[in-house]
């Protein structure tokens, strides 16, 4: 049973190996101790299998990254997340890379659209694309 909580202090070195599993310029563990209140953890049966981090800012809900242990992809996880993060009074936005099909199948599932690009927005040059979830549209 996948069970959605909170991350904790203790729960950071998993999120951070998750992270190095799952990205190509990962986020040092520092960043994830800054921003612990920022992030959730998904759990199966105890171990910790994914994490998504949201911020507000002003009236808007970022998504700053969500991902998925390697091993426990494509079961369903990564939309249980955003099933919980989610709601219909709040607008939400997030950048993908441009080649990540997984995620953008993802976010439009969840009536995320594409709504602008940015050039080499990524390390290695390349682009993002800006999605934005406005409820009800
Ligand atoms: C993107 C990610 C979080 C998705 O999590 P997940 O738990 O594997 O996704 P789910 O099992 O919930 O699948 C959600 C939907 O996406 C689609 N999907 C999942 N993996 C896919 C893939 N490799 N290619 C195409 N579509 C895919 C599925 O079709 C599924 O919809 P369905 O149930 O109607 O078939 C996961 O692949 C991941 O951690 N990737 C690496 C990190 C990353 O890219 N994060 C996003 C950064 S913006």
């Amino acid at each position: 049973m996948i069970v959605i909580s909170p991350m904790k202090d203790k729960d950071i070195p998993v999120v951070v190996e998750i992270e190095r599993l799952s990205f190509k310029y990962p986020k040092p563990e520092a960043v994830f101790r800054e921003d612990e209140h920022k992030y959730l953890v998904a759990r199966d049966d105890e171990q910790i299998v994914g994490y998504i981090g949201i911020e507000k800012i002003l009236d808007e809900v970022h998504i700053i990254n969500m991902a998925i242990h390697p091993s426990y992809r494509g079961k369903g996880i990564g939309k249980r997340l955003m099933q919980h993060v989610l709601n219909d009074e709040e607008v939400f936005f997030l950048e993908v890379r441009v080649s990540n099909e997984a995620a953008k199948k993802v976010y439009e599932k969840y009536g995320f659209k594409v709504i602008n690009t940015r050039k080499e927005y990524y390390a290695d040059g390349e682009d993002a694309l800006v999605m934005r979830r406005i409820p009800n549209e």
